[in-house]
């Protein structure tokens, strides 16, 4: 049994919090994460330390209050071609995964945003599969210059 929070631009100033969240995603999501840095923009954009449209970030606690599962969720600004939200990141705990976890939040998502919702993954990654049985589908090939 977990127990789901939102946190949003009220947990602003928990800093304890919001250091829990990027370490935690930073840990778990393994082969298929980014550098720490990236992790917090996407965290400052959705508790709105940054200008931004803001979002939220939500947390699944197992029993015990452990924390088992984050999904952060941004706000774009943006409908039509550019998706009103964006999955910036999900992870669940190695120890808590395959039990319907990663289900719960993605449903979660679903039921606290409006309008469409873009997420990446990498090709190799089997969230892919999730993904897709909740009507998830490849769209658009995105094409990128890095610099
Ligand atoms: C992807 C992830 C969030 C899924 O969470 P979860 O709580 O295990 O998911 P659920 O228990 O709800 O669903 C399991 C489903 O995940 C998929 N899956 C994802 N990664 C998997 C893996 N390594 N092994 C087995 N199944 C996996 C399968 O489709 C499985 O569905 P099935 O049980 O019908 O076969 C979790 O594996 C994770 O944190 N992975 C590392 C980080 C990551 O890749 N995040 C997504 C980045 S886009």
């Amino acid at each position: 049994m977990i127990k789901i929070i939102k946190y949003s631009e009220d947990a602003k100033n928990n800093e304890k919090l919001k250091t829990e969240i990027i370490n935690f995603l930073y840990k778990n999501l393994e082969n298929f994460g980014d550098p720490i840095e990236y992790i917090e923009n996407a965290v400052n954009y959705a508790l709105k330390y940054s200008n931004s449209h803001g979002g939220f970030i939500a947390v699944a606690y197992s029993s015990e209050d452990i924390m088992a599962s984050v999904a952060v969720v941004l706000y774009t600004g943006l409908k039509g071609v550019f998706p009103e939200n964006l999955l910036a990141y999900l992870a669940v705990d190695k120890k808590f995964r395959v039990k319907g976890i990663g289900s719960e939040l993605i449903q979660y998502m679903l039921n606290n945003t409006t309008g469409s919702i873009s997420l990446q993954v990498d090709p190799k990654n089997p969230a892919k599969k999730l993904y897709k049985k909740f009507g998830f589908d490849v769209k658009y090939l995105e094409m990128r210059l890095y610099r």
